[in-house]
């Protein structure tokens, strides 16, 4: 990634009015549903890609990884409101993909991607087929959309009046669907939202959710959501666009990964931050019942040992620690 901040940086040469569009664009990404948050300028295009596609992908990163299992098998991507191709970037760490089609409405983005695949990857072997649609997805008819292993909507569905009125047309060619959203109140309800539509097109979840049945026990809480929060890296030139002095930051997001093929998993999803005492830890998890559990260490110090690393968003095997 750092090779791609300096080239970013020294190709789009950063002044004080373009670090203040910059600005103004992230300002817009506060409430992206009320603000013009369109990229038509591609140097602000190419500087997203290192300040907020850079956190992305670090989330998309921390995702991909925890379900290694199922992206390994990934090799046609369609994402819808891809920008500058943030997905195909974080993908690529793990895996090659054959095919990756970028539906998305500003040139500007789609003209950053293709400079940025040129330099990036053409010598990748095999070769991948890198296309573009350009258009406003939500008026694309499903015979327009190539048949793919997994399609992806990132950060997108915050922009979009009604997002969710075509997604079931958009999914008809997939066999998986990723959503990740801004981890607020607003993109879970996005989240929620959208489960339920691929629920009814015969999609199961892989993750995060835990519960059997579509039950989701944040669902109607008025108090918290369903997000999960990633420590994100910061590079110099981000510091200095971001105007911070940290070296990381925290992205708070909110995910949905689904397949046509169900797939059992393995453990219950921690959805709270654990509560940490010197004897006990204790969280809740995503589970139709008993969904807070209390782990201490005079009952169990072993599972103690192992609960006590867990974080927000890891699974909670009920058997670990047993020998
Ligand atoms: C915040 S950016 C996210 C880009 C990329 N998915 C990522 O995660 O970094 C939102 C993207 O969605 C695109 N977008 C929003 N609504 C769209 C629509 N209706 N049709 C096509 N693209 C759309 C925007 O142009 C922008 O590139």
């Amino acid at each position: 990634m750092n090779d791609m901040d300096d080239f970013i940086y020294s190709n789009y040469l950063v002044n004080y009015s373009k670090k203040k569009n910059l600005e103004r664009l992230f300002c817009a990404y506060q409430s992206p549903a009320h603000r013009n948050t369109y990229v038509n300028d591609h140097s602000l295009a190419a500087l997203y890609m290192i300040t907020r596609g850079r956190s992305i992908i670090g989330v998309m990163d921390k995702i991909i990884r925890q379900h290694i299992d199922v992206f390994r098998d990934v090799e046609s991507v369609v994402d819808f409101g891809g920008g500058p191709g943030t997905f195909l970037f974080a993908l690529r760490k793990f895996k090659t993909v054959n095919k990756y089609t970028n539906v998305e409405r500003s040139d500007a983005f789609i003209g950053i991607m293709n400079v940025l695949v040129e330099e990036f990857l053409s010598s990748s072997a095999p070769p991948i087929h890198v296309e573009s649609i350009s258009c406003n997805y939500l008026k694309l008819e499903s015979q327009d959309i190539p048949i793919n292993d997994l399609c992806v909507f990132s950060y997108t569905f915050c922009e979009c009046d009604n997002p969710l009125v075509s997604i079931s047309g958009l999914v008809e060619k997939s066999n998986m669907v990723l959503i990740i959203e801004p981890g607020t109140p607003s993109g879970f309800n996005n989240i929620i939202q959208a489960r339920d539509k691929l629920i009814e097109k015969g999609f199961s979840t892989i993750a995060p959710c835990t519960a059997s049945n579509g039950f989701c026990p944040l669902r109607d809480s008025e108090s918290d959501w369903c997000h999960f929060v990633e420590r994100v890296d910061r590079s110099r030139i981000q510091r200095h666009l971001k105007n911070g002095v940290l070296g990381y930051e925290y992205e708070k997001y909110s995910y949905l990964l689904m397949s046509k093929s169900p797939i059992q998993s393995d453990g219950k999803r921690i959805i709270s931050r654990p509560d940490y005492t010197k004897h006990s830890v204790s969280f809740d998890i995503c589970s139709e019942k008993n969904s807070h559990i209390v782990v201490t260490k005079r009952e169990n110090k072993n599972e103690f040992k192992i609960v006590k690393k867990s974080i927000r968003g890891d699974l909670y095997r009920e058997d670990q620690g047993k020998t």
